[in-house]
C-alpha cells in the first residue's frame, strides 16, 4: 500500500491523534509506538481529546476496575465522536481489546476500530480500511509476523528516562491472571533489536531505560553472532552503551531469579540497585493455590542473596489479598512476609476474579468487606515501611538522575536509584545528568535537597 493511500504525503494537512493510556508500563510502553507508527501517516500526538481525528484507548484488562472503566470512558468519547460529524475514529487497544472484543463491538457500536497488542504495526491499514469500508475492524489474531521487526525506526523523544520492551507474553498461568490470555505465550526480541533501540534511544538523549516484560527476566534470546543469550547477558550489553547512565528491568518472576541475574546486580554498576519482585503473598497455601511454583522460604532467600550480592538493593512487589480461601492466618503470614523482608514500595490489590481464569470459578471466594479490611491493615504496614526507607535518606548523599523541571520555578526534578521523586533549586543545565544531592527533608510522596559541588573530574 503506498503511502498517499494512506493520506499520509508531506503537504497534506496533519491530524491529531489522542491516545488515552490505562494499564502497566507496556501499555505505556505500547502507545508510544502506536504514536511512532502512525506519525509517517500525518498524526501529531495531541494532550486533549477534543477535536482530535483518532483517539486510541490503549486498556487493561487485568482487574474488573479496569475493564468496566473502559465502557465508561466509551460512552463519554461516544458525544465528542458524535460531534465531530462522523470525521473522529475511535480505536479500543490493549488488553481489553483482546480479551473482549466482540463484547465492545456489541456494547459500543460506535467504536472503529479494536485492536489487540501484537497487531498495532497494522494501524495504518486498519485506518485505511476503516476509512474506505466505513465498517468496523478487528485485528485481535497473535500475527505469526514480530511486530517488533514492523515498527518504525523513528520515534518520538522519550525524555531522559525510556522504557523499551525486550519480552512480551507469560507462559506462567497464575491462576488469577488474564495476562498469559491478553499478551499470548513468552516471545523475547532478539539482542540486536534491543540493543539499537537502546543506541536510538540514548541518541535522543535518554540516559535511563527500564527493560519491560511481563516475565522480563524470562528473556532468553539471540545473541548477536546468533548464539543464545541469557537475560543476564543482555542486561550487561545494555550498561555498556555508552551514554546510558542507569539501567532497570521489570517486572520479574522469582522463579526466573537465577544465580547468573543475581550476580549482575553485584557486577553491572549501572543496573539500579531497586527490584520490583512481586510476591503476591506470604502464605504457602495460597501461594501453591495461585500456582506461583515458589513457597515463602524461597522468595525470603531469594531476598537474602540479592541482598548479599548488592547490599544498598531495595525491593518492591505486588500483593494480592483476599485470594479465594485465604484465612486470617495465611493473611497473617503475608503480613508476617513484609516485616520479614522489608518493602521499600509495593502496590496491593483485592482480588478480583476474571473471566476466564481458573480462581474465578472456585470455592471460598472471600467477601468484599473482608478484603477491604485486609487491603487497609497491609496497605497501612506497606506505607510505614516506606516511609522509614524514604526518611532513612535524610542527611546522606543520593545519585539523582535530573529528569525535568518541577512545578515552581527554580525547582528541577529527579529521580533517586529508587525511583523516589526528588526535588532541588537548581539550573536546567542539570536535567538530563546525574547528580549527587544531600537529602534534606522527607514529604508525603518525595524527598527533597540540595545540590553538591559537582566532583572534580580527573
Ligand atoms: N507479571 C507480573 C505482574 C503482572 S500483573 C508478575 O508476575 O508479577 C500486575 C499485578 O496485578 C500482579 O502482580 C498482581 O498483584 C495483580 N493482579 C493480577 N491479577 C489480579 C487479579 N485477578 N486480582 C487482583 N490483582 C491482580
Ligand atoms: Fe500474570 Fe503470573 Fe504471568 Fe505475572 S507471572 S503475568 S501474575 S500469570
Ligand atoms: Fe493490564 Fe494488559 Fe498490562 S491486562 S496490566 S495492560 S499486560
Amino acid at each position: 500500500m503506498s503511502m498517499a493511500n494512506l493520506g499520509s504525503a508531506s503537504g497534506l494537512a496533519r491530524k491529531r491523534l489522542h491516545i488515552i493510556t490505562w494499564g502497566c508500563q507496556m501499555n505505556a510502553y505500547d502507545s508510544g509506538r502506536m504514536s511512532d507508527v502512525l506519525a509517517p501517516h500525518g498524526y501529531d500526538p495531541v494532550e486533549s481529546p477534543d477535536g482530535a481525528d483518532l483517539i486510541i484507548l490503549n486498556t487493561c484488562h487485568i482487574r474488573d476496575k479496569a475493564a468496566e472503566k473502559v465502557f465508561s470512558e466509551l460512552g463519554r468519547l461516544r458525544r465528542l465522536k458524535d460531534a465531530s460529524k462522523g470525521r473522529m475514529v475511535l480505536a479500543v487497544a490493549g488488553c481489553v481489546a483482546q480479551a473482549e472484543g466482540a463484547e465492545i463491538f456489541a456494547r459500543a457500536p460506535y467504536v472503529d476500530i479494536v485492536l489487540g497488542p501484537q497487531t498495532y504495526h497494522r494501524l495504518p491499514e486498519m485506518l485505511a480500511k476503516a476509512a474506505r469500508t466505513g465498517s468496523a475492524v478487528f485485528e485481535a489474531d497473535f500475527p505469526a509476523e514480530d511486530k517488533f521487526d514492523h515498527l518504525p525506526e523513528q520515534s518520538t523523544p522519550k525524555g531522559v528516562s525510556a522504557f523499551l520492551t525486550v519480552q512480551e507474553g507469560c507462559d506462567k498461568f497464575c491462576s488469577f491472571c488474564v495476562v498469559p490470555y491478553t499478551r499470548g505465550a513468552e516471545q523475547s526480541r532478539s539482542a540486536i533489536s534491543v540493543l539499537n533501540e537502546a543506541r536510538r534511544l540514548i541518541a535522543q538523549e535518554v540516559r535511563e531505560i527500564t527493560l519491560l516484560g511481563q516475565n522480563v527476566n524470562a528473556w532468553r534470546g539471540e545473541a548477536p553472532d546468533g548464539g543464545l543469550w541469557a537475560f543476564k547477558d543482555l542486561l550487561r550489553a545494555v550498561t555498556e552503551l555508552p551514554g546510558l547512565i542507569r539501567l532497570r528491568y521489570s517486572t520479574s518472576h522469582p522463579c526466573d531469579m537465577d544465580d547468573g541475574l543475581i550476580a549482575a546486580h553485584r557486577d553491572l554498576e549501572k543496573l539500579a540497585p531497586f527490584l520490583h519482585l512481586p510476591v503476591q503473598s506470604g502464605s504457602d497455601r495460597i501461594l501453591a493455590a495461585m500456582n506461583r511454583k515458589h513457597t515463602s522460604a524461597e522468595y525470603r532467600r531469594l531476598a537474602d542473596c540479592l541482598r548479599a550480592a548488592r547490599p544498598d538493593l531495595a525491593l518492591s512487589s505486588d500483593f494480592i489479598v483476599g485470594y479465594p480461601g485465604e484465612t486470617d492466618a495465611d493473611f497473617d503470614a503475608t503480613l508476617r512476609l513484609v516485616r520479614d523482608v522489608g518493602f521499600a514500595q509495593a502496590y496491593s490489590f483485592k482480588y478480583s476474579p476474571r473471566p476466564g481464569t481458573p480462581a474465578a470459578g472456585v470455592s471460598g471466594q472471600i467477601p468484599e468487606n473482608e478484603k477491604d479490611a485486609r487491603l487497609q491493615a497491609l496497605q497501612a504496614l506497606l506505607r510505614r515501611q516506606q516511609f522509614r526507607f524514604n526518611a532513612g535518606h535524610v542527611g546522606s548523599a543520593m545519585d539523582i538522575l535530573f529528569t525535568g523541571p518541577g512545578r515552581h520555578p527554580g525547582q528541577i526534578v529527579g529521580r533517586s536509584q529508587y525511583l523516589q521523586p526528588i526535588h532541588v533549586a537548581g539550573p536546567a543545565s542539570i536535567i538530563g545528568q546525574e547528580r549527587t544531592v544531600r537529602i534534606r527533608e522527607v514529604h508525603a510522596n518525595s524527598l527533597s535537597g540540595t545540590l553538591e559541588q559537582e566532583r572534580q573530574s580527573a
